[in-house]
Order: C-alpha cells, then structure tokens, then sequence
C-alpha cells in the first residue's frame, strides 16, 4: 500500500490528500438500474461481449478482442490497476440481471495538475437507454465529492458523436481539437479534447 505524504507545516505534521485516496473510499455505486463495482476475472465473458463488438471498439486504439484468454488478461488488468491505484474502473451491472453491461472510469492521475482522464464503453445492445449517463452522473458526483480533483478530460475521435453528446450532456466543455494526434488505425488522426471543472460541475448541482 502506498504510504501517505506528510509535510512539515511549522512544529506540525500536515498529510498532503492525494488523488488516489479515492481508493480507501468504499467505490461502491449504485444507481436506479445499475450498480457500478469493482471489476473481476468472473467477468470475463461479459468482458468479451463488450470488447469484441465491432461498433464498440470502432474508436478504440484496440483491436476487438478475438479470444476469451484476451478478455480474461483485460479483466485482470482492470482488477490489478485498481490495487494499484492506477485507474478507477466501475463495472456496470444491471440489477435486474446482474450482467456486465459496460465499464466506466479514470485514469492517468496527474497529482500536481490535479487531474484526470475519464473512459467508457458499453455493449452495443445497451446503447441509446440513458444507461452511461446514469452511470457518470453516479461515478462524476463521487469522484468530486472524494478526491480533490479539479479537472475530468476525455478525448474523443470526432466522428463518435454519441461520445461527444454524452460528454456535453454531462456539462463538459468542448476545448479544441488536437491536430494529427494519434497515430491509429494506421493514421494520425485528429482527436476533440473535452474538459469539466470542479467549478463547471458544481455550478451545475
Ligand atoms: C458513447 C457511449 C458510451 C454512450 O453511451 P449511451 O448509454 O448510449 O449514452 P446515453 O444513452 O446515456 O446518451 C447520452 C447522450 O448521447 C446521445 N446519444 C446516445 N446515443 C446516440 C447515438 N447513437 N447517436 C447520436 N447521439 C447519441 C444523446 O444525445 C444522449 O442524450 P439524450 O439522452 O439527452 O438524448 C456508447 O455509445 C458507447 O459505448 N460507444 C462505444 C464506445 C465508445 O465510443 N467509448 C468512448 C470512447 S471516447
């Protein structure tokens, strides 16, 4: 376990808040029809599901997973950066079923700009339902409440707009496109960086 960082304000000791304390908190979610929980390698096939459709993984800078064993490695990585500290990822389980329907998150913490990248996906047969706005709207209102994070980014291709719709859905700004970004698909391709701040967000609640 990371030790916490202390500093010396005059005779006193003072603990410095990190980002990453979010993961002592109980992350635990829930919302009218999902609950948002750790990931784990019984998830796999669900895991499959979502990561081997086409039109899911269209934006991705991974190829659809061919086999379960790729599905499994990824359930381990989510599992393994989450005791890590390196990415918060909620499985989205539908109550009513108790199936893995998608996976939503943050990642990339940068401590001093007190910041981080926000990611989702969810299986094509759930799309279009409202299912990831109600997810984020849980997952955005503990991460302010939690962490002291002032900044939430996501890049985006310009093309997805169900993306794009729900990033400015949930307050965030649309703050420019990046030029021949990344390489992807073979091409350099442009990528819209959007970006919601603790002020954005809390003059919206
Ligand atoms: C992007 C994605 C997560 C959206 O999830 P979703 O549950 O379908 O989104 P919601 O139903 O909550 O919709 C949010 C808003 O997006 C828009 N939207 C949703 N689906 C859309 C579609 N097919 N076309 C256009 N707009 C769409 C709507 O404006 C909607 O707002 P409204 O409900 O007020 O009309 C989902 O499409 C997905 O997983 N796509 C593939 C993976 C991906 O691209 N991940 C992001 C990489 S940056």
């Amino acid at each position: 376990m990371r030790k916490a960082i202390f500093v010396r304000l005059g005779r006193k000791k003072k603990r410095i808040i990190m980002l990453t304390d979010i993961f002592e908190k109980d992350t635990l979610l829930e919302t009218s029809r999902l609950r948002l929980r750790k990931i784990t390698t019984a998830d796999t096939q669900d895991i499959f599901e979502i990561f081997s459709d086409r039109q899911v993984m269209k934006y991705y800078d991974l190829l659809p997973f061919e086999s379960i064993q790729r599905a499994r490695e990824q359930a381990e990585f989510f599992e393994k950066s989450f005791e890590d500290k390196t990415m918060l990822r909620w499985g989205l389980e539908l109550k009513e079923s108790c199936k893995l329907i998608g996976t939503c998150g943050i990642f990339n913490f940068n401590e001093s700009a007190l910041k981080a990248e926000l990611g989702y996906e969810l299986g094509s047969a759930y799309q279009s339902a409202g299912f990831m706005s109600e997810a984020l709207s849980a997952a955005l209102e503990f991460i302010f409440k939690n962490c002291g994070i002032n900044r939430i980014e996501a890049y985006v291709e310009p093309q997805n707009v169900s993306s794009q719709k729900l990033l400015e859905k949930l307050g965030f700004t649309k703050e420019g496109t990046l030029r021949q970004y990344e390489r992807c698909r073979g091409e350099l391709i442009e990528i819209c960086i959007y970006g919601l701040l603790r002020n954005d967000y809390t003059s919206r609640t």
